[in-house]
């Protein structure tokens, strides 16, 4: 076996994955939204933003990655929570005495919601964009109709509760990542821990203002 999958199979080896591709998720996250805050701009603005990201071969070669991120960093936490829940066979019966924070502690739950989330923003606009509706060229119109109108007035309300969850597992992620990395200093630690609570705190509002924007004080469309 070579040395990667043997690296790749270990505990550590996982870990280390699960680290890269969250980061690596977290910087896709900062251009997404810098790309869906283009909706403030207008119409116009947002859909040429919009073809050029159907039409780059770049941003399709980059979207494999994205892809490729999101799959690693979900089947490795899926492997290691259950391998966490195997190791652990007396947990009920064992008082827990370590300091875990609530974040930490709900990882895989707050990731699985996130999952949830993905699975239904891909079906409502990457799909309707490039399969669906390619003939449609105002997806502005498309988006900014979701958040007013979608699922009966309340698919807003989805996204804004779904960017709470977003940001308590990216508090947590962001810093154990760098954690896992074997990054430790005194003097710098605290403040990737101030960091990740920025980021956490910073990426999900930006996110959230958009269909708060849009519902409660955009004209309707
Ligand atoms: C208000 C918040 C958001 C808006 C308005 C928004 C908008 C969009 C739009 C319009 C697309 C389709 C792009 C296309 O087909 O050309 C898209 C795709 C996507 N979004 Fe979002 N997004 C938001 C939040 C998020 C969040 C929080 C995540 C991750 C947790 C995310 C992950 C993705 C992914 C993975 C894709 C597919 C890849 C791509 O097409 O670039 N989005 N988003």
């Amino acid at each position: 076996m070579s040395w990667f999958s043997e690296f790749a199979r270990s505990s550590l080896g996982k870990k280390f994955f699960m680290a890269v591709s969250g980061l690596f998720l977290i910087s896709f996250l900062i251009v997404h939204l810098a790309g869906n805050l283009l909706l403030f701009q207008g119409p116009a603005e947002f859909n040429e933003y919009s073809r050029f990201m159907s039409n780059s071969p770049l941003i399709r070669f980059m979207e494999i990655l994205l892809a490729i991120g999101f799959l690693a960093h979900i089947v490795y936490a899926y492997i290691l929570a259950y391998k966490n829940r195997q190791s652990r066979p007396h947990r009920y019966a064992v008082k827990n005495n370590s300091p875990a924070s609530f974040a930490s502690r709900t990882m895989p739950f707050t990731g699985s919601f996130v999952l949830i989330y993905l699975i239904v923003h891909i079906n409502s606009f990457t799909v309707k964009h490039r399969f669906l509706e390619r003939e449609n060229t105002d997806f502005y119109r498309t988006v900014v109709e979701a958040f007013q109108y979608g699922w009966g007035g309340f698919y807003w309300l989805f996204y804004v509760i779904a960017m709470a969850i977003l940001a308590i597992h990216l508090n947590h992620g962001f810093q154990s990542a760098f954690q896992t990395l074997g990054f430790h200093h005194n003097k710098y630690t605290p403040l990737i821990k101030k960091l990740g609570s920025l980021i956490a705190l910073a990426i999900p509002a930006g996110f959230a203002s958009i269909p708060i924007y849009f519902y409660f004080f955009a004209p309707k469309i």
